[in-house]
């Protein structure tokens, strides 16, 4: 049936009837807020390029988590900044560390609300990898072609390729975070390394060690992304040298997206996560179409800055595009969002 029969505005008439044929409802319901646990008492420093996000000692964090709980927000993640770092990221896995104080914190006064651990030692390692570094095996390898940019930047890389960051030392490290962190009362633990064969080892030591029901939330889909600036401030994890790009996605590759979350998903992940979000709608499309388990998204710190930044200049309407981008988002497949915007469009939707 084509016009005059058909005229889709009859649907669009009013607001009772365009919130009656709404396909996708926003509810804070699958919202994962992201807090970043620093040491100290009453500490609330504030994150320049993030508005409204705070480096939060222990006792704000748990102030910060009730108010979340209060907002029907079910979830929170945990970043951790350890007073020090070192090359095995022993803050990571200690018992005492600062994720597993503040968890055993969280979980005795806000019950009822589920807490993530997020596995990644970058935060936690002297050089901001997120696995052990080790000399390149074979230095004499290929080496990246010169082709444009400063003899200078061309010599950086060429050092940083004389490293690696060794994929199967590093599954050790990961298990025993895991498992300390499961330990420490996580809910759900959130492997966001990239390493090879993560998945498996994670689950392995978690079953082994009485866990078996602590369900993996897999990044399985992260991509090397310029959007993890303002994180990367937050969390102070930026690499000392090099990148991250031999672990994490090549953003142009969309089939190896689901590749990588076939593979967590053999290796026993629950739930699989694409990251960045709004720039990768088509991989958690194709996810959510393709695999039968959970998809989040995390709409990280660069999705969130921009729309704070433009929003500063009124050059958007902050709450209205806020709301846009996670609409589209869970529109693309995600039931499970993570974004630094839950507590706000909490607020709005109560
Ligand atoms: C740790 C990690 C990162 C983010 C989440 N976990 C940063 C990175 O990979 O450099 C980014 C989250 C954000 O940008 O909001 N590896």
């Amino acid at each position: 049936m084509t016009f005059p029969v058909s005229r889709p505005r009859r649907l669009r008439r009013t607001e009772v009837l365009r919130n009656f044929v709404r396909e996708t409802r926003l509810t804070p319901e699958g919202f994962i807020y992201p807090l970043f646990v620093c040491a100290g008492e009453g500490v609330r420093k504030p994150i320049g390029s993030m508005p409204g996000v705070f480096n939060l000692s222990i006792d704000e964090t748990v102030k910060e988590c009730r108010e979340v709980k209060s907002l029907g927000i079910p979830a929170v993640i945990l970043f951790g900044l350890p007073e020090k770092k070192d090359e095995v990221a022993t803050g990571a896995w200690a018992d005492d560390g600062i994720v597993q104080k503040a968890t055993r914190a969280i979980k005795a006064a806000v019950p009822g609300l589920m807490v993530i651990g997020d596995v990644c030692l970058c935060e936690y390692m002297s050089h901001g990898h997120c696995g052990i570094v080790l000399p390149a095996a074979n230095p004499g390898g290929p080496k990246t072609v010169v082709t444009t940019g400063s003899a200078a930047a061309e010599a950086e890389k060429f050092a940083a390729e004389a490293f690696e960051i060794a994929n199967d030392p590093t599954l050790d490290i990961l298990a025993k975070t895991a498992v300390s962190q499961a330990r420490a009362g996580m809910d759900i633990i959130a492997p966001s390394d990239m390493m090879d064969g993560r998945v498996g080892a994670i689950r392995t030591a978690l079953d082994a060690n009485g866990f078996a029901n602590i369900p993996i939330l897999s990044y399985a889909a992260k991509f090397a992304s310029g959007f993890y600036g303002p994180f990367r401030e937050a969390a102070d994890s930026a690499p000392q040298f090099g990148d991250r790009r031999s672990y994490q996605m090549d953003p142009a590759n969309f089939r190896e997206a689901m590749k990588e979350m076939e593979l967590d998903l053999a290796e026993g992940a629950d739930m699989l996560m694409v990251k960045p979000a709004l720039p990768y709608l088509d991989v958690i499309h194709a996810a959510y179409e393709r695999f039968e388990v959970p998809i989040a998204a995390y709409q990280v710190s660069g999705e969130f800055a921009m729309i704070e930044a433009a929003a500063k200049n009124g050059w958007i309407d902050r709450d209205r595009v806020m709301l846009e981008s996670l609409t589209s988002i869970q529109r693309a497949g995600a039931s499970i969002i993570l974004t630094y915007f839950a507590k706000d469009v909490a607020k709005i939707l109560a």
